[in-house]
């Protein structure tokens, strides 16, 4: 198989196209202050009101990627989401915290159908892959039903593990599921995982196994692999909180190029400080519901006892 010389990057005719993705290198940093915030990143809507009563949004009225309405599950006779309502459009940046257990893993996990909701809708790029809402079944509504496999091209996933096989290098890794999901051809596949290596910076570390990259390159090889799919959103789930303090930065410093670059993104982290920083919508979770939702705003003033009581615990 074709493997990228690491030595080649990033001189003329690396075997990368020269088309700008995310931006990862220093030149390319202060090109990217300097340019107008491209399409896909959105203004803040800092105090914009809720379209509809309960339903986490920044107020957007377009097509949501992601619409999330009643969702329930149930782990047994124990239900731990209660209910929630959420509006992802492209561009946003949604930020879940809250205390551990509260259901911010299993709200991800639906949106992708790792998990299997009890009842509610899950609508994603528009088509329901949920059990749909009452009344929408037999209806005929929404016309599109859409299988798992689906919704796995459109939703990249980034776990606090980083699931990396260790016997394949840093390109493969990537590669693989480019050839097994998406079906691409050996070359096509190498060609876009190494596209996707660049935009994390980890093009040079192609060749490299998991053993020999730290923590960080790791989990930048995870989120390479997610974004080589050209996913419709990405899922980050505590994607820094297995990292050594140290390895920290690097990986929030490419999910904050990712989010400058217009990905729309759910993001469940404890850094609120980061969240600060890219949270167009952020959404405290609570015991299986959405307990307050805000602008960056939120982390200043929250009103809600338990939401004030999680900012001081996290302080
Ligand atoms: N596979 C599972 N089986 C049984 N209970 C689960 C499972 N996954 C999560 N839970 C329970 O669901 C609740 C919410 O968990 P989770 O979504 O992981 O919360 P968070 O990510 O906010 O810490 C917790 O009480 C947890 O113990
Ligand atoms: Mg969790």
């Amino acid at each position: 198989m074709n493997t990228v010389n690491p030595a080649a990057d990033p001189t003329p005719g690396a075997p990368v196209p020269a088309e700008k993705g995310v931006l990862i290198g220093d030149e390319e940093r202060a090109e990217a202050a300097a340019a107008p915030a491209p399409a896909g990143r959105r203004a803040r809507r800092d105090g914009a009101p809720a379209a509809q009563p309960g339903v986490a949004t920044t107020g957007d009225t377009s097509q949501p990627v992601v619409r999330i309405r009643g969702l329930r599950k149930s782990f047994g006779d124990l239900e731990v989401l209660h209910g929630i309502d959420l509006d992802v459009h492209a561009g946003e940046h949604v930020v879940l915290f809250g205390p551990s257990g509260s259901g911010k893993s299993t709200v991800l996990r639906s949106i992708n159908l790792l998990e299997e909701p009890n009842s509610g809708s899950v609508c994603v790029d528009g088509v329901e892959y949920g059990p749909g809402l009452p009344g929408e079944k037999g209806s005929g509504k929404p016309a599109k039903r859409g299988k798992p496999i689906e919704l796995r091209r459109k939703v990249g996933m980034v776990f606090q593990q980083f699931n990396l096989f260790p016997h394949l290098t840093a390109l493969e890794n990537v590669a693989l599921p480019l050839r097994s999901v998406k079906g691409m051809k050996a070359d096509d596949a190498n060609r876009k995982a190494a596209e996707s290596l660049r935009q994390v910076g980890l093009l040079q570390r192609a060749a490299h196994y998991p053993g020999q990259l730290s923590g960080g390159q790791q989990q930048r090889v995870a989120i390479a692999r997610a974004l080589s799919q050209d996913p419709k959103v990405m899922l980050f789930d505590e994607p820094t909180s297995a990292l050594d303090p140290e390895l920290v930065g690097e990986v929030l410093r490419v999910m904050h190029e990712l989010a400058e670059a217009g990905m729309t993104m759910v993001v469940v982290t404890h850094e609120l400080g980061f969240a600060r920083e890219i949270g167009d919508l952020n959404v405290f979770m609570d015991a299986g519901v959405v307990v307050e939702t805000g602008s960056s705003e939120l982390f200043d003033h929250p009103t809600d006892p338990r939401c004030q009581d999680f900012m001081r615990a996290v302080r």
